[in-house]
């Protein structure tokens, strides 16, 4: 008989064996043109793992973060609950030759990994999509002393875009649940500190013009605006559309 586990870790790998078989995802992709700032700012903290250090990547799909790690001499491991992703990512590390870099079918809520054996885990848009409690508990454990997990994840106080995530369901699995504030203030059982930082509330609206030369100024002046408001406002912060967070000290 299938718990109820069973069925969403199904939904989670159907779901997403089907998205990376298909590839038609240009519709909502335009939505993320926009995004620079947190991408950069989430990148600015993964690029501090050094040459040697073992890091793990959850849900690495196929736009995995292992190859530039990799070409600095970072080891990295990335999982991914679909096959599909695990084996198109396999390919595209043969096809471009690099060491250092391997890919293993597995769930991130169960990882199949030695405790105190990694320097840090890292996600894009996958803690959404995991039992947090099991996920923390997991990357905590497998982390050594002074190890980091990294993630940039979409944030899920807004009405205005939960409206619009209701109004299109097919894009998104029947389980996911963008990040609330309790998602992090469950972390801070299993780390010692909880760093999180709020990117795009007004910019959302020109994200998918973002990289149109006439579209670009008005993204700039509205992300702007974004930046002092997140500064100053702590209600509007948790509004905001995407996080990054970093999680240090595995307890
Ligand atoms: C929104 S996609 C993000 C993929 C990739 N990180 C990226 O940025 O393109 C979420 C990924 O998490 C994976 N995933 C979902 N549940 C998982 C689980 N329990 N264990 C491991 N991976 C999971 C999905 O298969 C999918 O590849």
């Amino acid at each position: 008989m299938s718990t109820q586990v069973d069925v969403r870790l199904e939904n989670e790998r159907s779901f997403h064996d089907d998205r990376y078989r298909d590839e038609s995802r240009e519709a909502q992709d335009k939505y993320y043109e926009g995004l620079e700032e947190s991408d950069s700012r989430f990148r600015a903290f993964v690029d501090q793992f050094k040459p040697g250090d073992r890091v793990l990547e959850l849900g690495c799909g196929i736009d995995s973060l292992a190859f530039s790690l990799a070409e600095r001499g970072v080891e990295v491991v990335g999982i991914d609950i679909s096959s599909v992703a695990v084996g198109l990512a396999q390919d595209e590390a043969a096809r471009r030759g690099v060491d250092g870099v391997t890919f293993r079918e597995m769930n991130a809520e169960v990882l199949e990994f030695e405790a105190a054996s990694f320097e840090g885990v890292i996600g894009t848009a996958v803690l959404h999509h995991l039992d947090v409690m099991c996920a923390y508990s997991e990357m905590a454990r497998i982390l050594r002393p002074g190890g980091r997990s990294i993630f940039i994840e979409p944030l899920g106080h807004n009405p205005v875009i939960n409206a619009y995530r209701n109004r299109t369901p097919g894009n998104r699995t029947e389980f996911e649940h963008p990040l609330r504030c309790e998602d992090f203030t469950l972390a801070q059982r299993y780390f010692d500190q909880v760093h999180v930082e709020m990117f795009h509330l007004f910019s959302i609206v020109s994200s998918p013009i973002a990289k149109r030369w006439w579209g670009r100024p008005i993204h700039r002046s509205l992300s702007w605006v974004d930046r002092r408001l997140l500064k100053i406002s702590s209600r509007l912060r948790w509004h905001a559309w995407i996080a990054v967070a970093e999680l240090r000290g595995p307890r």
